[in-house]
């Protein structure tokens, strides 16, 4: 039985939370404590989950509270919750992206070099059936060698504008293109060297959220191949669904698609057609961490990533800036 601590009570804290509260979660799982800096948001996990409503980030990971943490602080707070919970010993998973900025990924990426627990960032689409099937696809030489990818991810805008208090500290490529670049080096096995990104903020900033509309960007990788990517906060609320995602591989002998945006089921009403999110790698994603605490051994590999991730983040939103193209730091 994992004992988990959740750090940071908003959407995602709370979506886990009532994840392992589920029947057959329970016996291999179980919320012992909550910690949000917003005490009445830990007040009112505890007494949601029955767990010990914490004061402070130390009284979580000091003590025989927990074995495991899963934060879900907003995308520049992850650091201090990662490092008390390695240093404490505990199994972490941490939500994406790993950190925003290279000092606070470094000195993650640092803290498990004699990593003796289980530590992972929540890479969840490398459980997503469609992106398992494409690695097999991948795997058993189907496109042959992947050359090039096209990808978007998008919200809806009201995921900055109502859901995330933070976005202005945020911007689409954090929030989103985080998923999708992982998606690319974990299918491809490279590493990105390259990038060159333009986005405009307009429209979002007139609404007082300071933060890109969209975002463009081209990664150049250490095995030659590009992706195109395109990642928008600010897709109509009559889209029917939150997230749009269209994933393309093209490689050396076929190509491969994979859709997220339409999930197989389609609601039409007098006055709109919804695509309800059906297909959900959470459970599996979750099960896979819980399997990982029970076995004990972690390795550094999705830290790694988490790594390279936010360098290449760190180098897009260069890119903006500049104009230029960026190279990508190293570990
Ligand atoms: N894996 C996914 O598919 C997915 C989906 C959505 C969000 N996320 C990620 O999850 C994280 C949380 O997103 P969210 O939508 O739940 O945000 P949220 O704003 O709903 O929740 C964040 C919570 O953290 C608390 N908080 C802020 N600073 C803190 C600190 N220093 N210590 C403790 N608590 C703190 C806030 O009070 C808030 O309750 C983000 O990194 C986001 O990118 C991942």
């Amino acid at each position: 039985m994992i004992r988990f601590g959740i750090i940071g009570c908003g959407i995602m804290g709370l979506r886990q939370a009532r994840q392992l509260q589920d029947p057959e979660f329970q016996p291999h799982a179980t919320v012992s404590a909550v910690y949000d800096s917003d005490p009445t948001r830990s007040r009112a996990a505890a007494s949601e989950f029955g767990a010990k409503a914490c004061a402070t980030l130390e009284e979580v990971v000091s003590g025989d509270l927990v074995d495991a943490v899963y934060i879900a602080t907003p995308d520049d707070a992850h650091r201090e919750p990662f490092l008390a919970a390695i240093d404490s010993g505990l199994a972490v998973l941490v939500e994406k992206p790993l950190a925003t900025t290279l000092d606070d990924a470094r000195a993650m990426l640092a803290a498990c070099k004699e990593l003796r627990q289980v530590a992972e960032v929540n890479w969840g689409n490398r459980w997503h059936i469609p992106f398992v099937s494409l690695k097999s696809a991948i795997a058993e030489g189907e496109v042959g060698q992947v050359r090039s990818v096209k990808a978007w991810l998008s919200n809806t805008q009201e995921v900055p504008l109502k859901m995330l208090s933070w976005a202005s500290r945020s911007t689409c490529g954090w929030f989103l293109l985080s998923h999708v670049f992982d998606v690319t080096t974990w299918l491809t096995g490279t590493r990105p060297t390259r990038v060159f990104a333009r986005g405009t903020k307009d429209l979002l900033r007139e609404q007082g959220v300071d933060t890109y509309d969209y975002i463009h960007a081209l990664v150049e990788y250490d095995d030659d191949s590009t992706g195109l990517y395109e990642s928008s906060w600010i897709l109509p609320p009559g889209l029917g669904r939150l997230v749009d995602f269209q994933y393309h591989i093209m490689g050396s002998t076929g190509t491969a698609t994979v859709d997220l945006g339409h999930q197989m089921v389609e609601v039409a009403g007098a006055k709109l057609t919804r695509w309800p999110r059906e297909v959900s790698y959470a459970r599996d994603r979750m099960f896979a961490f819980i399997e990982a605490c029970n076995a004990g051994v972690g390795t550094t590999e999705s830290i790694e990533s988490g790594f390279y991730n936010t360098a290449t983040l760190v180098a897009l939103h260069e890119s903006l800036t500049s104009g230029e193209v960026v190279e990508i730091a190293s570990a």
